[in-house]
């Protein structure tokens, strides 16, 4: 990708998302599957512009959502609601009878409360809703805690034991149309081994519970599969059907359509932060060429910071960094932060980039297609950034970028909405 070329016309910061990199990883994910009865689902949480969710769409991939905004923007990406379902502890009663009111294909439901709002939202728009239920199958993922997900101790779905009283809510209620179950135990899962111990209680729960419920007609496996951010090894979706095969094929055969939602691997590597170097200070003197600590520290001060991409900061993630012009310097230890007032606004310590980088340089924070965009804010009163989509040799704007005084615009400091709230 020409960035050079990319900032002429783009100014700094500003996201970029290679279409072809998200039409292969969708193609190989699709063909990886294609002899399974298995139906993909893109967890529009990794990157919900509509955009985006469209080229998976376009792939026949359906959408894993968790709020109406993001089945507005599936939607908005030609995504047919009968191909979505919505996971999340937190669905309002009015996100509920929204998506139960435009067709959704199934609502995967994470508590015993949540089962009777669905049951009531149903009842009273007169339809069935087609639930999953969604397990903490308690395994813990060999990955960050934060995305940690199934633990006893999480707050995620219901626990085996709650069974007795999902099946006396469902009885109580013609209105839910009980499907199957879910899980998903966790995010930048390494490799296949470690999604075997999920999927095989899960498929073993589902082989008892249609015994009895022989509706039961799929099984969501959930997300997690990881990308290399920093060159380590993976699983490739290759790997995943013989897994799946193995512990739901006689599931398959039996009409049982096995449900995944990759969120991560199809837009991870496809998407960039471009960032412009604002000035490079060394503080306590040069930095040593091997790292040592007692030398000084090389910050380079970029325009883009934390509130951006939250991920170096909130997970230790790590993202390549690259200068986006050749340079024959030699590299030196380097501490690439942002403006943002804290000193957790740092993309990556002790990264090597070479010693002549220069104010007004592109540096690339590659692999930041997922959880990038979407999990930005306007903190210190920053830009939510513009987008930008590369298809072949053509760039489009996709998002302008929105100022805080545009948002101070959009809200009416006038609107009184209560004149007691020191009641
Ligand atoms: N399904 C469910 C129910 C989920 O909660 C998630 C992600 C996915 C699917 C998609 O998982 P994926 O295939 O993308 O791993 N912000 C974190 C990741 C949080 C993931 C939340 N749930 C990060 O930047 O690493």
């Amino acid at each position: 990708m020409n960035y050079a070329a990319l900032c002429k016309s783009a100014p700094t910061p500003f996201w970029v998302y290679d279409a072809s990199i998200i039409r292969n990883r969708c193609a190989e994910l699709v063909r990886a599957f294609a002899d399974h009865n298995v139906k993909l689902y893109y967890a529009v949480k990794a990157n919900d512009h509509p955009a985006i969710v469209a080229l998976a769409a376009s792939a026949g991939i359906g959408a894993c959502l968790v709020s109406q905004g993001e089945f507005e923007r599936a939607q908005a990406g030609g995504v047919q609601p009968g191909a979505m379902l919505m996971n999340g502890v937190g669905k309002s009663r009015d996100e509920i009878a929204f998506v139960l009111a435009n067709g959704i294909g199934q609502l995967n439901a994470e508590s015993l409360a949540e089962l009777e709002t669905i049951a009531a939202a149903a009842e009273e728009l007169n339809t069935r809703a087609r639930i999953g239920v969604r397990i903490n199958p308690e395994i813990t993922a060999n990955t960050h805690d934060h995305t940690t997900v199934a633990r006893r101790t999480d707050k995620f779905g219901l626990l085996i034991e709650d069974l007795p009283a999902v099946r006396a809510i469902v009885a109580k209620h013609p209105a839910l149309d009980w499907r199957g179950f879910s899980c998903h135990i966790g995010s930048q899962i390494h490799g296949v081994a470690e999604l075997a111990a999920s999927y095989r209680s899960m498929a073993e729960l589902f082989r008892a519970e249609r015994k009895t419920q022989p509706q039961f007609d799929r099984l969501d496996l959930g997300g997690g599969f990881g990308v290399s951010y920093s060159g380590e090894r993976y699983a490739r979706p290759d790997e995943y059907p013989k897994l799946i095969a193995e512990v739901t094929g006689d599931l398959q055969k039996d009409g049982v359509t096995i449900q995944l939602e990759p969120g991560r691997f199809i837009v991870a590597e496809a998407g960039a932060l471009v960032t412009s170097v604002l000035r490079v200070k060394d503080s306590g003197g040069a930095p040593a060429s091997d790292g040592s600590p007692s030398a000084g520290t090389r910050f380079v001060i970029v325009d883009a910071a934390m509130n951006n991409l939250i991920r170096p900061t909130l997970y230790d993630a790590y993202h390549p960094i690259a200068l986006a012009r050749e340079s024959a310097a030699h590299y030196v230890p380097c501490t690439i932060a942002g403006p943002v007032c804290e000193s957790a606004d740092v993309f990556a310590r002790q990264r090597e980039l070479p010693e002549d980088v220069a104010a007004g340089d592109i540096l690339v924070i590659g692999f930041a297609g997922a959880y990038g965009a979407t999990m930005s804010s306007m903190y210190n009163a920053r830009d939510r950034l513009a987008e930008v989509l590369v298809d072949g040799k053509k760039a489009t704007l996709i998002r302008r970028v929105m100022t805080a005084k545009e948002l101070d615009e959009i809200t009416l400091a006038s609107d009184v909405i209560t004149r007691s709230a020191d009641d």
